[in-house]
C-alpha cells in the first residue's frame, strides 16, 4: 500500500469552457496526463491525497462529474477544500455528495489503514510570500479583488480562523503515522518556522502536503525538511501532472 498526493487537479467536466491552458501551454490536456501518470502509478489498494483547489465548479450540482472522474480512478482518495472550490458549501452538503472512494478532511481525520490524516485550507499567510518564484499569470477567474486579497487585517483573520481549524484538527490525531494536508503552504519556500509549522510539530506530525502554487520558476530549491518533518509541494503543474508518492507502508 502507498500513499500519493497530488493538489490542483481544477477539473471542470461539469462546465465546460473552463480549460487551464489560459495559465500555460504546460496546462494542455492536463487532465489526460492525470489520468495516464494515475492509471501507471497507483492502485486499488493505495492512497491519494488531493489537498484543494479540485473543481472550478461554483455549485454542488456541477461538481459531480468531477467527483465520478476522480471515483472512477483506482485508490481511495482524501480531499480537503480549496481557495477555488466554491461548489464547497458544508461539509454536510459535500458529505452526502461524495462518491464512495472520496473522503472529505474538514475539521477532523481521516483514518486509513492506521495512518491518521488531518486537514485544513489555511490561506496566505502575513509572515511570509511567493512572490519571488512565481511566474506571474493573472488568473482571469479570480474572485476575490486585490483590494481584499491585499488587506493585511482580512489575511490575518482568515488566517488565525484556519489556524484554529488546523488544531482542531490535529487533536484528532491519534496513530503513530500523521499526515496533514493543507491547501496553502504552511511554510515559507526556505523553510522559516511558521504558526502553523509550531503546531505541526507539537501533534508530531510526518509530513505536510500542499499545493496553491502555480507557475513556478524552474530550477529553484523549495520547502523541504524543517524540525524532522517534510513539507511537500505537490500542484499538480509543479509535479509534471503526476501524483507524488509520500509513503511505501
Ligand atoms: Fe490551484
Ligand atoms: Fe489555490
Amino acid at each position: 500500500m502507498k500513499i500519493f498526493a497530488i493538489a490542483d487537479l481544477h477539473l471542470s467536466f461539469g462546465i465546460p469552457g473552463k480549460e487551464m491552458d489560459v495559465f500555460g501551454k504546460q496546462w494542455e490536456g492536463w487532465t489526460d496526463k492525470i489520468f495516464n501518470h494515475w492509471n501507471e502509478q497507483i492502485d486499488s489498494e493505495d492512497l491519494v491525497l488531493l489537498p484543494g483547489d479540485i473543481s472550478w465548479a461554483m455549485h454542488p450540482s456541477d461538481v459531480m462529474a468531477d467527483f465520478d472522474w476522480i471515483n472512477d480512478l483506482p485508490g481511495t482518495k482524501v480531499i480537503i477544500r480549496g481557495n477555488h472550490d466554491y461548489w464547497f458549501s458544508s461539509a454536510k452538503k459535500a458529505r452526502e455528495a461524495l462518491p464512495p472512494s472520496i473522503h472529505l478532511v474538514h475539521n477532523d481525520v481521516f483514518h486509513w489503514n492506521g495512518v491518521d490524516i488531518a486537514g485544513t485550507r489555511l490561506w496566505d499567510s502575513p509572515a511570509f510570500s511567493f512572490e519571488q518564484y512565481i511566474h506571474f499569470v493573472k488568473n482571469p477567474r479570480a474572485k476575490v479583488s486585490l483590494e481584499e486579497r491585499e488587506s493585511k487585517e482580512h489575511m490575518e483573520k482568515i488566517y488565525e480562523r484556519e489556524l484554529h481549524r488546523l488544531e482542531l484538527s490535529l487533536k484528532q490525531l491519534k496513530s503513530d503515522t500523521r499526515l496533514v494536508m493543507t491547501h496553502y503552504p504552511p511554510v515559507s519556500a526556505d523553510l522559516q518556522p511558521s504558526l502553523a509549522s509550531q503546531l505541526f510539530e507539537k501533534y508530531h506530525v510526518q509530513a505536510v502536503v500542499f499545493g496553491h502554487l502555480h507557475s513556478l520558476k524552474k530550477g529553484v530549491s523549495m520547502f523541504g525538511e524543517l524540525n524532522g518533518i517534510e513539507y511537500i509541494l505537490t500542484s499538480c503543474d509543479y509535479l509534471d501532472f503526476c501524483p507524488k508518492k509520500i509513503l511505501d507502508l
